[in-house]
């Protein structure tokens, strides 16, 4: 049952949107919990899902560090969020997650500048349809969805460490499921570009990630996770036609960023075992039965050692 790519994606669609209409079975007191004194840094938080994450935790008492590309978006953003909550200890970070020099610089002032970071939640995220480089000649798919993410949560695992029950989130994408990891073309450089599949493969990659980090770094809760298929910006520009087709059976940002907002805030997520995969709060499979999305260990050793490489030269 080897699926093609491409065959596979509508395949995928169809079954996230099951997932998506099925019945939650959530305990309600599991966000019942004040995080009065918790740090949380959201990359993308000025819109979508992210937002909505920023609200949910400004809500709930948290320090929110909106790490988001543009200052007016960003500050209309915080406005609200400030207004809505109550909570003031809300606070912008100018910095394009495109641009990987920069966004190493910035995790490296932060550090410097607060003391602790509990919750680090990768979710800015995009899908740039015509194949792009960055100032340091990276494909910017990859530069925002991977390079971004490592960089960032690389430089930052040393503060997490120091902090109280520290979690790492990222946002990725059931898109993954249709992807395995390609160790001999990380930046898409071969074959058509399909910025579907790139996309997908970013977030394979980020989810492969996750695993490698859970392992090697048993103190900080990493997961990754698919959000349901959300009605926000992204989708109505990247994937115009899905929107338009799906626009009524689309989740609320509130309602694709509830597994956030419960990985980074809940006992119950911290008690599960890191490195996974969630949809609804569950612990799912990061492969479709049968898949041939597997990776070998020595083809993620590979992926690992060119990421480094590649963060090391920049
Ligand atoms: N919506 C869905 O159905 C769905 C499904 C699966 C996964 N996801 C994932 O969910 C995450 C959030 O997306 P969303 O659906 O909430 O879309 P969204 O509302 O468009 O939010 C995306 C956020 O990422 C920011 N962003 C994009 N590129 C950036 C960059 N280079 N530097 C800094 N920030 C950047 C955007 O900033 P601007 O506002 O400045 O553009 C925006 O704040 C993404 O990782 C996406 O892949 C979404």
């Amino acid at each position: 049952c080897r699926l093609h790519q491409q065959q596979a994606w509508p395949l995928v669609r169809v079954c996230w949107l099951f997932l998506a209409l099925a019945s939650k079975d959530f305990e309600p007191q599991d966000l019942d919990v004040s995080v009065v004194g918790r740090s949380f840094m959201i990359t993308g938080a000025n819109s979508g899902i992210g937002r909505a994450t920023a609200m949910a935790i400004a809500k709930k008492g948290g320090t929110v560090h909106m790490v988001c590309r543009n200052k007016d978006k960003a500050e209309e953003a915080r406005v609200d969020i400030t207004s809505e909550s109550g909570n003031m200890e809300v606070y912008i970070h100018i910095v394009d997650m495109s641009e990987t020099r920069k966004v190493w610089e910035f995790a490296e002032a932060f550090k410097k500048q607060y003391p602790a970071l509990n919750v680090l939640i990768n979710n800015a995220g995009c899908m740039v349809h015509k194949r792009e480089l960055n100032a340091e000649g990276l494909e910017k798919n990859f530069a925002t969805n991977t390079m971004g993410v490592y960089i960032l949560t690389q430089s930052l695992i040393p503060l997490l460490q120091k902090s109280r029950d520290p979690r790492v989130i990222t946002v990725s994408s059931g898109g993954m499921l249709v992807q395995k990891l390609r160790v001999d073309d990380m930046q898409s450089e071969k074959g058509h570009f399909d910025a579907v599949m790139v996309y997908a493969q970013n977030k394979r990659q980020q989810v492969v990630l996750t695993q490698q980090w859970a392992k090697a770094h048993p103190v900080i809760h990493f997961s990754a996770m698919h959000p349901g298929w959300v009605d926000t910006p992204a989708v109505s520009t990247s994937m115009p036609q899905f929107h338009q087709m799906m626009e009524e059976r689309l989740r609320s940002v509130e309602q694709g960023a509830d597994t956030v907002v419960w990985l980074a805030v809940s006992r119950a997520a911290a008690r599960t075992c890191g490195g996974q995969f969630f949809q609804d709060r569950m612990p799912v499979p990061a492969h479709l039965p049968l898949a041939w999305t597997h990776s070998s260990a020595e083809e993620i050793q590979s992926f690992m050692t060119q990421l480094e490489t590649l963060a090391r030269a920049i």
